[in-house]
């Protein structure tokens, strides 16, 4: 398996709720590392940039809404598949269809305020990863020996 790097968000409800902790535990014993990690407040407009994607979509305004209405927990994870081991941990966009266990169905309230956001594809992550992130700011994981 491909040691891989993922984008993930602790959106503005999972700070409310303040479970920061419990979720990076959570990625920490599955083996996904933060690499990087940083507190924000969003603006609007990275907001829409982010989601650019979804412009179409007719949940984009409260997306972009809710994703400015507070602080969020940017973070780059690393580790052996990290995408799909991230999104396995993060259950369903809909919480209400999550699976018992995953961050969505232990912490989210609906799918409007699903506490996490995490990269669906290797391009897409390398894509949000350089969106919130320089070169410089990820961090090779390292161990004292
Ligand atoms: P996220 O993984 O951050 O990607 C886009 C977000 O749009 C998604 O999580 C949801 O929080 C939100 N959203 C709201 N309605 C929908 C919908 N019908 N389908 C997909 N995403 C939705």
């Amino acid at each position: 398996m491909a040691i891989e790097r993922t984008l993930s968000i602790i959106k503005p409800d999972g700070l409310e709720k303040g479970v920061i902790g419990k979720i990076i535990s959570r990625f920490e014993e599955s083996g996904l590392k933060p690499v990087a990690i940083r507190l924000q407040q969003l603006s609007t407009r990275d907001a829409e940039g982010f989601y650019a994607v979804h412009k179409a979509r007719p949940f984009f305004k409260d997306l972009v809404g809710f994703m400015a209405s507070g602080p969020v927990v940017l973070m780059v994870l690393e580790g052996e598949n990290a995408i799909a081991k991230n999104r396995e941990l993060m259950g369903a966009t809909d919480p209400a269809k999550a699976a018992p266990g995953t961050i969505r169905k232990d912490f989210a309230t609906s799918i409007d305020q699903n506490t996490v956001h995490g990269s669906d594809s290797l391009d897409n992550a390398k894509t949000e990863i350089a969106y919130f992130f320089r070169d410089t700011e990820v961090q090779p994981y390292t161990y004292r020996k």
